[in-house]
């Protein structure tokens, strides 16, 4: 009886794509009633970038998706998968911005969807990438993480629209042999009961558009802050301290901990849980405030082109959103070294 050879996930690659304009704390302090001071201290948050008016999501992801394949050595004809995690698509709710990215990469008749899971969107897409691959079905997974939030924020909710930033990061993932270069683990859950901490009310099938829509602003994120502040804290540590024990592995030993760009007090109460030394933690919060699903590539990203994030080097992710979602994920940088 033959057996064939194993495939496993590897993690090839990464790019991102961060828009020109940039929204400051003074912006913000002109627009609603809040300080630098105030912000600093409540999220580590200085500064985010927004997009252009007639920048989509789906630009920003086909540009760090470009990005990501070009650094895989790939040519977008290798590419026979599409996921892009966002909940700022093009369109509510088709085509999907999978398939508006796959058309401007020139990526042609392959399978494409979004996956909607919030801020934790891009590691669900890499389970889902992971699985894809390690059955077999496909070889070279473009997974991007794309967000336009300021669609979806209100600029005169000073408890919103001092968090969330623009921005999208991709990521490769291809199928190897080697065992050394493949995923370690990934753990993805939900709690749906938990749905109104974080949520957009329309449109939708709930809120179809209507003037009353418009009138109370439904359109806009809402999010219960403090509530989610608290299980965010309380979910992660418990979730990173599990997928670590699981797989053996302790926390001193890992080179690069990114977890989602939400908040730096939820990064530095999880990092001082785990007992994280600060070069172990990534930080990219203060520059590009809550990016959702484009904030764990675009970190990966910012310590790629900083030369730290070297071929081998084992990453722990780990991220929490709306739906509630929360997943983290144990794997190897595959790519080349900067
Ligand atoms: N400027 C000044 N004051 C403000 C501002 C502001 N921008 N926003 C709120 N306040 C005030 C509030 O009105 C409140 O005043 P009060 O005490 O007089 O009522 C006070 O500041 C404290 O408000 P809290 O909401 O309790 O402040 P908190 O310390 O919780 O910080 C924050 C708020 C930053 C939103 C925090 O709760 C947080 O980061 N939450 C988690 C966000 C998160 O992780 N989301 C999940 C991922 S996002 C996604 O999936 C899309």
């Amino acid at each position: 009886m033959s057996h064939a050879t194993p495939h496993y996930a590897s993690f090839r690659s990464i790019g991102a794509y961060v828009p020109e304009k940039v929204l400051t704390n003074a912006d913000l302090e002109k627009m609603v009633d809040t300080s630098d001071e105030w912000i600093v201290k409540r999220t580590g948050i200085k500064e985010r970038h927004i997009a252009a008016d007639d920048e989509a999501t789906s630009d920003m992801g086909a540009k760090a998706g470009q990005t990501a394949i070009e650094r895989a050595g790939l040519n977008a004809e290798d590419i026979d998968l599409v996921l892009c995690a966002t909940v700022t698509p093009d369109y509510f709710n088709m085509p999907s911005t999978a398939c508006i990215v796959s058309d401007k990469l020139g990526i042609k008749n392959v399978q494409a969807f979004d996956i909607s899971a919030a801020c934790s969107g891009f590691v669900y897409a890499l389970s889902v990438a992971k699985a894809f691959i390690e059955s077999g079905m496909k070889r070279n997974v473009l997974v991007v993480g794309a967000e336009k939030f300021s669609s979806i924020v209100d600029y005169t909710d000073r408890t919103t629209c001092i968090l969330f930033g623009d921005g999208a990061g991709a990521a490769v993932i291809s199928a190897t042999e080697n065992k050394d270069e493949a995923f370690v683990d990934i753990h993805a859950s939900a709690d749906g009961s938990y749905a109104d901490f974080l949520v957009t009310p329309a449109p939708g099938s709930v809120n179809p558009v209507s003037q009353k829509v418009i009138d109370e602003g439904l359109q806009y994120v809402q999010m219960k802050g403090n509530e989610t502040f608290k299980l965010a804290v309380k979910t992660l540590t418990k979730d990173v301290k599990e997928i670590l024990e699981k797989n053996n592995i302790s926390a001193e030993t890992i080179p690069h901990f990114v977890p989602h760009q939400a908040n730096y007090r939820i990064i530095k109460a999880v990092g001082d849980a785990l007992k994280m030394r600060e070069d172990q933690v990534v930080l990219t919060v203060h520059k590009y405030g809550n990016t959702s699903a484009a904030s764990i590539p675009m970190a990966i990203n910012d310590i790629w082109e900083s030369g730290r994030l070297r071929q081998g080097d084992m990453m722990l992710l780990d991220t929490f959103g709306g739906g509630l979602t929360w997943a983290s994920a144990l794997l190897p940088f595959a790519g080349k070294s900067l």
